[in-house]
C-alpha cells in the first residue's frame, strides 16, 4: 500500500534556523527579538498593513513564512482550516525550491500541527504508474515542530491521521484495472496485519451461503466475484460495550449497469464508487494503530457494476438478505443495494451507532457540491451533534437533510416491498430512505458523493481522492 509518498512530521526540541521556517506569529510580535533586521521589520509591517496573512521573506541562506494569527485568543474551527489551507500553500513553495525539511514554531501550539497538516496533506503524492516517479517526486520529507508543549503521542497521531487519509486517497485513486474487489479486500487485509485489527473476507461462495441477494444481483453483470469484508477492533477496556459499526460502500466501478451511465464522461471518475469503503477501511487502520480504546466494526460490500451479459435487468425483483424484495428499476442505484445487506448484517452487533459513508447519488453532490457531506439518519441528537461538531472541527462539514416519513413513499413499489428509484426529486434522500429499511438500531448515513473525488485541486485536499470522511471518522472515535 506505500505506492504513495507524504511527509513525516517531527517533533524538534530546539529551534535550527538552519531550516526554512514558519513562524505562527500576530500583529503585536516582538520582531526584533524574533531577529528580524531592521528592512525585513519595514517589510513585515508593510504587509501588515496591507492586511496579508502569509508572509514569505526568502533570503540564499533561509526561508521564512510568517503566518499570521487571524483571531488573538481563540482558535475555532475556520481559523484551524485557514491554517492547513496556509500550510498547503507554503509547501507548495517549498517543494518547488526543492527544500527536504521545514521547521514550524510559535504558539498556539494547535496552530502548528494544523499548518504541519496542511503541508503534509498538500504534499501527498500517488505516483505509482509514473515512469519518471524519482524526478517527480516532491522534496519535502520532514516536517519539524517545535514546540515545548507538545507530546510526542499528539504528533505521532497526527502523522497517523495523515497515513490513513492518504490510504483512503491511493485506494480510491487505484483504478479498477489493479483495485477489484478481491484486490480491495486484499488491501484490507494488509493493513489489518500491519496496524492490528480482526478481518474476515467472505468470498462469493460464502456471501451466497449468506444470501446476500443485493450485493450478488449487482455483481451479476460481472466476471470479478464480490467480497463482503469485515474489521473488528476490539481492544481490552474499550469505552463502548456495543460496537460502532462502520459501513462503506465498495463499488469499485460503476459503469451504471445496463442502465448504463448516460451523460458524456460520467464514468471517467467512476473508479472512486468504492470511497466510503477506503474511508472505512482507512479508519480502522487509525484507531488500531492509535490504540484508541473504541470497539468499532467495519463492514464493505465489494463489487463492480457492470452490464454484462447475466446483468440484473430493469423490472427484476430481488431478494434481499432482510428477506425484502427490491423491484430493481435502475441498474445505476447499485450502491443502495449492496449497502442494504451490509445494513441488515450490522443488526447482529446490537451497534451502539451505525455510520455507512458512500459515494451514492449524484443528487448529494448536486445539493451541496464538494464542500461538505449530505447527512441523515436516525442516530440520536447526542450522536448527531457529537458527528456535526467533528465534522466542523475537522472542516468535513455535515449538512443534515430532512428525513421526513413522506420521503418513504417515493420508493414504494407496486410488485415488491419497495423499488430502488425514487421520483425526480430528493434523490439523496430517497436513497436514504431505501437503506433506512434495513436498519433497526441508531443510524447515519453520509453521502459524500460530492467531496470524495475532485477534477480540480482544493488547497490539501488535493486533486483526485480526498480521503473524504477519514478524518471526521478519526476525529469523532477519538473524542468518544
Ligand atoms: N455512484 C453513483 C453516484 C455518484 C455520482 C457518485 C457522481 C459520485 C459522483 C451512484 O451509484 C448512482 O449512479 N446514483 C444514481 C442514482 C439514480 C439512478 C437513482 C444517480 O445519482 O444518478
Ligand atoms: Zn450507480
Ligand atoms: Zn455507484
Amino acid at each position: 500500500m506505500k505506492t504513495f509518498s507524504v511527509p513525516q512530521i517531527k517533533l524538534a526540541k530546539k529551534t535550527p534556523y538552519e531550516l526554512p521556517t514558519v513562524l505562527v506569529v500576530n500583529k503585536n510580535s516582538d520582531w526584533k527579538k524574533a531577529g528580524f533586521n531592521e528592512s525585513e521589520i519595514e517589510y513585515i509591517q508593510a504587509k501588515i498593513q496591507d492586511k496579508k496573512d502569509l508572509i514569505t521573506i526568502k533570503s540564499i541562506s533561509e526561508m521564512v513564512f510568517l503566518v499570521m494569527e487571524k483571531t488573538e485568543d481563540t482558535l475555532g474551527y475556520k481559523t484551524m482550516e485557514y491554517l492547513r489551507k496556509t500550510g498547503h500553500t507554503i509547501q507548495q513553495q517549498i517543494n518547488a525550491e526543492g527544500i527536504e525539511g521545514v521547521l514550524i514554531s510559535g504558539e498556539p501550539s494547535s496552530a502548528t500541527l494544523a499548518i504541519a497538516e496542511g503541508m503534509a496533506l498538500g504534499s501527498y503524492q500517488f505516483l505509482k504508474y509514473k515512469k519518471d516517479a524519482d524526478k517527480l517526486k516532491n522534496s519535502l520529507a520532514n516536517i519539524y515542530i517545535y514546540s515545548t508543549k507538545l507530546s510526542q503521542k499528539e504528533i505521532d497521531q497526527l502523522n497517523i491521521i495523515i497515513e490513513s487519509t492518504c490510504i483512503a486517497r491511493t485506494l480510491v485513486n487505484e483504478p479498477q484495472s489493479f483495485l477489484t474487489a478481491t484486490e480491495l479486500s486484499k488491501q484490507a487485509e494488509l493493513l489489518a496485519k500491519s496496524a492490528g485489527f480482526h478481518i474476515d473476507v467472505w468470498n462469493k461462495t460464502k456471501i451466497k451461503s449468506m444470501k446476500m441477494g443485493g450485493l450478488l444481483s449487482v455483481n451479476q453483470g460481472s466476471i470479478e466475484p464480490p467480497t463482503f469484508t469485515i474489521m473488528e477492533y476490539k481492544p481490552a477496556g474499550a469505552k463502548n460495550k456495543k460496537p460502532i459499526v462502520l459501513v462503506g460502500k465498495g463499488v469499485v466501478y460503476d459503469t451504471g449497469g445496463l442502465s448504463l451511465k448516460p451523460t458524456p464522461n460520467s464514468m471517467d471518475s467512476m473508479k472512486c464508487d468504492m470511497a466510503g469503503a477506503a474511508a472505512v477501511i482507512s479508519t480502522m487502520h487509525a484507531i488500531a494503530k492509535m490504540k484508541l480504546k473504541v470497539y468499532v466494526v467495519g463492514l464493505v460490500p465489494a463489487t463492480d457494476n457492470r452490464p454484462g451479459e447475466n446483468a440484473y435487468t430493469p423490472g427484476d425483483v430481488v431478494e434481499m438478505m432482510s428477506g425484502h424484495t427490491v423491484e430493481m428499476l435502475n441498474a445505476d442505484a447499485e450502491g443502495r443495494m449492496i449497502l442494504a445487506d451490509a445494513l441488515h448484517y450490522a443488526k447482529k452487533y446490537n451497534p451502539e451507532l451505525v455510520v455507512d459513508l458512500a459515494t451514492l447519488t449524484g443528487a448529494a453532490a448536486a445539493a451541496i457540491g464538494q464542500y461538505g457531506i449530505v447527512a441523515m439518519g436516525t442516530a440520536s441528537d447526542l450522536q448527531k451533534n457529537a458527528l456535526k461538531s467533528s465534522g466542523e472541527q475537522v472542516y468535513e462539514r455535515l449538512v443534515e437533510m430532512p428525513f421526513w416519513d413522506e420521503y418513504a413513499d417515493l420508493i414504494k413499489s407496486d410488485l415488491a416491498d419497495m423499488k430502488n428509484i425514487g421520483g425526480p426529486v430528493a434523490g439523496a434522500i430517497t436513497a436514504g430512505k431505501f437503506l433506512e429499511k434495513y436498519t433497526d438500531y441508531p443510524w447515519m448515513h453520509f453521502d459524500i458523493a460530492g467531496p470524495a473525488y475532485l477534477n480540480s485541486q482544493d488547497s490539501y485536499r488535493g486533486k483526485n481522492g480526498t480521503g473524504s470522511g477519514v478524518r471526521l471518522l478519526i476525529h469523532y472515535l477519538m473524542n468518544i
